[in-house]
C-alpha cells in the first residue's frame, strides 16, 4: 500500500573527528594499504573518541537534518533510529536522542536493529506510521559506533567499519517530491554468517565472502523487485544510493542492472562501513553536492546481518 504525501524534507549528517587511514591500520595487524584499497575501495574511516556515543552522534545529524528541513524540534512527534550500537541495552537510544534535541513528550521514539540495512527498515515504518495519518514528523536516522564491536586484531573485518549518523526528518510532501515506495527482506537462515555472539567482549564475526555473494544477489533482487512495483526501469533511475560496504559489490550490482559506475553514489573510501548511518550519510553527501536534483528519482538499497535487505525509491 502506497502513501503518497509523504517526502523527505531534509537530511543531515555527522562524523567524528578523528581519522583512522589504512596506514594507521597497517600499523595495527597484518594489513597493507594496497590491500585494503584493491579488495574494498577503502582508504580511511571515522573513529569515535571513548566518550564520543552513539546518541551524541545521532543527535547531531538530527539536528543537521531539521535545519535543512526547516522543520523545528517541537514539530518532531516520532523518532526512529536504526542503530545495532546503542549507547546501552536500555533505554532507547532514541529516547536519549530526544532529550538532547529538545523534541516534546507527546513524541513516540524507539531503536529498530536491522543492522546495516536499518535506515531502510526505519524509513519503512516512518513512512507507514506517518501515512496512517497519526504523526506528522519523523525524524529516520542511522548511527553507529561500530569501532565498539570491531576486533581490532582481526585484519578480516577491523579494516571495514566506521563511526557516524545520518538523519532525514519526514513529513507531509511539498511540491512533486514523495517516497514512492519501499521493500523489505530478511532471511534468518543465514543469520550466522554475520553476526556480533555473547561474550565476555563481543565482537563482529563474518564469513565475509558467503556475506559478498548474498549481498549483490538480494540487492539486486531487491531493486528489480521495487521498479517492477513502480513500472520503471534501471535507466529510469538518476542515482543509486546504495549500502557501502565494498567497492566491488557496488560495481558487481552496477554490472547486473547494466548501470554505469557514475550512477552510484560511493563515499566508503571515506567512511568505510558505518552500517545502519551508511546510507543516510551518502544520501546528505549527495543532497549537499548537487546529486540529487528536484525531479529525480533516487533508489536506495542496502543490504546486512539478518541477513537483511531492502530497497526504497524516492523522489525528489
Ligand atoms: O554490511 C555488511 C558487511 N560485510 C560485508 O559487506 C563484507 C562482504 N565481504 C567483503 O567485503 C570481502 O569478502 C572482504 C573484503 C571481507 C574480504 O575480501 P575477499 O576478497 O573475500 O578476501 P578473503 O576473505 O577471501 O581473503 C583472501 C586473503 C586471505 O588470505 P589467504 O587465506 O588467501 O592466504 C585472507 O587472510 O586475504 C587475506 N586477508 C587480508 N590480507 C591483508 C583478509 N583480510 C586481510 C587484510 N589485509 N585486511
Amino acid at each position: 500500500m502506497s502513501s503518497p504525501f509523504i517526502a523527505i524534507l531534509g537530511t543531515g549528517a555527522h562524523s567524528p573527528a578523528k581519522v583512522l587511514t589504512n596506514h594507521d591500520l597497517a600499523r595495527l595487524v597484518d594489513t597493507t594499504d594496497e590491500w585494503i584499497v584493491t579488495r574494498t575501495g577503502i582508504r580511511e574511516r571515522h573513529i569515535a573518541g571513548k566518550n564520543e556515543t552513539t546518541s551524541q552522534m545521532a543527535a547531531a545529524a538530527a539536528r543537521a537534518a531539521l535545519a535543512d528541513a526547516g522543520v523545528s524540534a517541537e514539530q518532531v512527534d516520532l523518532i526512529i533510529l536504526a542503530t545495532l550500537t546503542p549507547d546501552q541495552p536500555m533505554p532507547a537510544t532514541a529516547c536519549l536522542v530526544q532529550h538532547l534535541l529538545g523534541v516534546p513528550a507527546r513524541a513516540a521514539c524507539f531503536d529498530l536493529n536491522a543492522a546495516c540495512s536499518g535506515f531502510l527498515y526505519a524509513l519503512d515504518t516512518a513512512w507507514a506510521m506517518l501515512g496512517s495519518g497519526r504523526y506528522k514528523h519523523a525524524l529516520v536516522i542511522g548511527a553507529e559506533k561500530m569501532s565498539s564491536l570491531v576486533d581490532w586484531t582481526d585484519r578480516s573485518t577491523c579494516v571495514l567499519f566506521g563511526d557516524g549518523a545520518g538523519a532525514a526528518v519526514l513529513g507531509p510532501a511539498r511540491g512533486t517530491a514523495q517516497i514512492l515506495g519501499a521493500r523489505l527482506y530478511a532471511e534468518g537462515a543465514h543469520a550466522h554468517l554475520l553476526c556480533v555472539p555473547r561474550g565476555p567482549k563481543p565482537v563482529i564475526q563474518m564469513k565475509g565472502r558467503e556475506i559478498f555473494k548474498n549481498a549483490v544477489r538480494e540487492m539486486e533482487d531487491a531493486t528489480r523487485e521495487i521498479l517492477e512495483q513502480h513500472g520503471l526501469t534501471a535507466a529510469q533511475i538518476s542515482c543509486v544510493i546504495p549500502h557501502q560496504a565494498n567497492l566491488r559489490i557496488i560495481e558487481s550490482l552496477g554490472q547486473y542492472l547494466g548501470l554505469p559506475p557514475e550512477r552510484f553514489v560511493v563515499n566508503l573510501d571515506r567512511h568505510g562501513n558505518t552500517s545502519a548511518a551508511s546510507i543516510p550519510l551518502a544520501l546528505d553527501e549527495a543532497r549537499r553536492s548537487g546529486r540529487v536534483r528536484a525531479g529525480d528519482t533516487t533508489l536506495l538499497v542496502a543490504f546486512g546481518a539478518g541477513l537483511t535487505y531492502g530497497s526504497a525509491l524516492v523522489r525528489w
